[in-house]
């Protein structure tokens, strides 16, 4: 079946939502999902999204911009956060329009709240930026965003599954999908798409990330021989709920809450004596995990204690209540009179599909551009986030970065048509499909996947060091070739997860071996990439972006510099 649109936006979180709402009514535009739209990821995010409005206390865009470049430890392009963070204020006013109900101060402002790596006068106090709807932030924001494309009467085609980008490489003329509900393969012919997939946390164990977040659009694009930027950059979120990942947001510390080790000692207090609990979240990731393997974590197990007791009833479930309600019910306990377990989690990518200041994806450290192809959000890496994001500058990121790919999108179609499609675009899909049905491989996914997991936890996570990461690529190796035998019982056509599994593997083990590669090569520590053998950062050597191509000799890294406009690099004190 082909159907031809002028867009294809493919993901519909934030960015893709946001995207569509900018394009409807002036193109055809068609969402695909792989889940129900509703369920996409940007709906996990809590805690809030950043604009220097100034409602509660003094803040300038500058001191957002500063604090930015800052946690991305200088390695984010100082153009692009600039953009963003001057657009941050408009991007709220046009969400409250739109209809989201964020939380109100008692004058009736939007309201805002203290987080990590937030400050004001360049670092001197934290401040309040993180504008908020209690702790379900991104639930409301993508329930409007969804709401607004109902409205306009945006095309989706729900649960379905992208399987292959059709390009000759430099050209991007459409998309084929997989109908989850029917098992029919579908191709989306476009003059524009835009790849707004999300990330690949579930890569690791401990994920804060849901089930759809296995990086396939990331991996296509790779496939198709666009390079990945900065995949070395893995930001673990410090207070998943132990031992299950699920995000505790970062707004609990934000309100007042702080971490203890098993002695009960505020230890943050040693690891950053300025704004303690409230440091970058690479920081206090460190931190946690320094003191577990220090003995320090709860009865000598794997996590440290998040503590509210003392915010009292009423502010937590005002507050917190999305995050209090996951406490009860996952793990029995109540944040109004327990501290809560917590460990580091996989959270954020902060590389991904390179792409300019519109959205357009980069096909090489020389900043060619790919012709119709777009990406934003989590996969794309515009670079606002650099070697560390701070926390509710991703919803912004989605926001600003969705729209700007939608306008630009729309300009693109003025000026191109339909172009030819290569021959039969469904044919390798389909064969690859028969070859996972036909197979008699013993290898299950189920299997390989854990052992994947694990191996990213160990090598790849928070510590890291050269002889971890070259035994961690050698596994991953090993298990791309087990999956070369990979066998799939369930052989029916409709909702069957079991092939649509099988084929997502294949996307995290081809970026489990790009992320520990492109670490590998990154002999420094900056940000979220911390190497055990190379402690300090060595902006004389590294401070530029990774590029990661896939070659038929396996992954090669290239660089491209890092552009500064207004702060140069300075040591990372919190
Ligand atoms: O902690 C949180 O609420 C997460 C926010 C974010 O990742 O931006």
């Amino acid at each position: 079946m082909i159907t031809q649109h002028d867009i294809v936006i493919v993901g519909a979180g934030l960015a893709g939502l946001r995207a569509a709402v900018e394009c409807v009514g002036q193109a055809d535009v068609a969402v695909v999902s792989k889940v129900f739209p509703t369920r996409s990821h940007s709906g996990a995010a809590q805690g809030g999204i950043t604009a220097s409005l100034g409602n509660e206390e003094e803040d300038q865009w500058e001191w957002h911009l500063f604090d930015t470049v800052k946690g991305s430890d200088y390695l984010s392009d100082q153009d692009a956060v600039e953009m963003m963070v001057r657009d941050a204020p408009r991007v709220i006013y046009e969400l409250e329009h739109m209809g989201v109900p964020f939380s109100r101060t008692k004058e009736g402002k939007i309201a805002q709240r203290n987080f990590g790596g937030h400050t004001r006068d360049y670092g001197k106090r934290p401040v309040k930026r993180a504008c908020y709807a209690a702790d379900r932030t991104g639930r409301v924001v993508l329930d409007t965003l969804y709401d607004q494309c109902l409205r306009h009467q945006v095309k989706f085609y729900s649960e379905n599954y992208l399987l292959s980008l059709v390009s000759d490489g430099k050209k991007f003329g459409g998309v084929v999908t997989y109908d989850l509900a029917t098992g029919e393969l579908r191709l989306l012919q476009a003059k524009a798409i835009l790849l707004a997939t999300g990330g690949c946390g579930r890569i690791y164990k401990t994920t804060s990330n849901g089930f759809a977040s296995t990086g396939d659009g990331l991996h296509l694009a790779y496939q198709s021989g666009i390079p990945l930027e900065d995949m070395e950059f893995i930001q673990f979120h410090p207070t998943g709920l132990y031992p299950l990942g699920i995000l505790v947001s970062e707004a609990a510390r934000g309100e007042g809450g702080f971490l203890r080790n098993r002695l009960g000692e505020r230890f943050m207090e040693r690891y950053a004596p300025t704004v303690k609990d409230l440091a970058a979240r690479d920081v206090v990731s460190r931190a946690i995990l320094t003191e577990m393997r220090e003995g320090k974590g709860i009865s000598g197990k794997d996590y440290v204690h998040l503590d509210l007791t003392h915010l009292g009833e009423e502010k937590i479930l005002e507050k917190l209540w999305e995050i209090t309600s996951f406490v009860r019910i996952y793990l029995g306990i109540d944040p109004v009179y327990d501290p809560i377990p917590v460990q580091p989690t996989c959270h954020y990518l902060m590389g991904g599909i390179p792409t300019d200041l519109d959205g357009r994806v980069l096909l090489d450290e020389k900043g060619s551009t790919a012709h119709g192809l777009f990406a934003a959000g989590e996969c794309a890496c515009v670079s606002v986030h650099g070697a560390n994001r701070l926390g509710c500058n991703s919803l912004l990121d989605l926001l600003v970065f969705g729209r700007r790919s939608g306008l630009a999108m729309k300009k693109t179609i003025r000026q191109y048509d339909h172009g030819p499609l290569p021959k039969d675009p469904l044919q390798r899909v389909e064969e690859r499909i028969k070859k996972l049905f036909n197979s008699k491989g013993e290898e299950k996914v189920d299997e390989i996947r854990r052992k994947m997991q694990l191996v990213m936890m160990k090598m790849g996570s928070v510590f890291r060091n050269e002889e971890g990461l070259k035994d961690g690529i050698e596994e991953i190796r090993s298990l791309k070739e087990r999956y070369k035998n990979i066998g799939v019982i369930d052989r029916r056509k409709v909702f069957n997860f079991e092939l649509m599994e099988a084929m997502e593997f294949a996307h995290q083990l081809g970026l489990s071996e790009a992320i520990l590669f492109s670490a590998l090569h990154r002999r420094e520590s900056r940000g979220a990439h911390y190497r055990e053998d190379f402690s300090g950062r060595a902006d004389r050597y590294f401070l530029k972006h990774t590029l990661v191509y896939e070659t038929s000799k396996g992954p090669e890294v290239r660089y491209k510099p890092v552009r500064i406009t207004r702060f140069q690099p300075e040591a990372r004190v919190y």
